[in-house]
């Protein structure tokens, strides 16, 4: 499973791609607004960075806005997806720019039925919101789940992104549903490294080494 970063901090985009896992990066208008810049030099900074998946959203609603604006956005890096949103005038332009060999993720999906609408377009990724299901009482790994098994069925080429990732847990339940992709804020990430045994267990590593290291210069100062 591919794992991508939620965010447009260009910092935490430079880290986590320091790390040697990261596959791509997924933004949203909230996520940029949140960096208080121009959009186009963020992301201009992050195709620097990441040589995987970019995905930018568009921020119109009307199909034929959506398309221009999707067209534009996959002009600025040859790594751009154009994130559009599930409605009807969303898949539209899914269409129209996947026809056109754009990449395309169909996002805030929340169901299977919308699922199997995303692909029929001809997405290459939808993105089901697993952590703003389950906020509301639902499970949300299940939509992962039966798209997965859909897709298997028919032979769909779109990936499963496994959106609004909360925890490691989540991770890790989309990796067994099948999920082909996993995004998850930068924090979410890093916890994936920690075991508080894996730092227990390199304290008493390095500290018997270097407990050796002075016996031995002991020794060496004795003969
Ligand atoms: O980028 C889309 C998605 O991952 C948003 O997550 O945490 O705002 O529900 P969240």
């Amino acid at each position: 499973m591919k794992i991508f970063v939620d965010t447009a901090s260009v910092k935490e985009i430079r880290d986590a791609q320091s790390w040697g896992i990261l596959d791509g990066v997924t933004t949203n208008p909230t996520l940029l607004a949140g960096e208080g810049q121009d959009p186009r030099r963020v992301v201009d900074q992050i195709c620097a960075i990441v040589s995987g998946p970019v995905n930018v959203e568009v921020t119109t609603l009307a199909a034929d806005e959506m398309v221009k604006e999707g067209a534009e956005a996959a002009s600025w890096a040859p790594n751009i997806v154009v994130k559009l949103p599930m409605i009807k005038e969303g898949l539209k332009a899914v269409k129209v720019l996947s026809d056109r060999g754009v990449r395309t993720n169909v996002t805030l999906c929340f169901s299977v039925p919308q699922a199997l609408l995303a692909a029929k377009a001809g997405a290459a990724y939808v993105s089901p919101f697993l952590g703003r299901l389950d906020d509301i009482g639902h499970d949300g790994m299940e939509v992962v789940r039966q798209a997965v098994e859909i897709y298997r069925t028919y032979g769909y080429t779109t990936q499963v992104l496994a959106a609004s990732i909360r925890h490691p847990r989540h991770i890790v339940e989309a990796a067994r549903a099948g999920a082909h992709v996993a995004t998850a804020p930068f924090a979410v990430i890093e916890q994936l490294f920690k075991h508080p045994l894996t730092d227990i267990g390199l304290d008493r590593f390095m500290d018997d080494w270097r407990k050796l290291q002075k016996a031995l210069e002991a020794a060496q100062a004795r003969v």
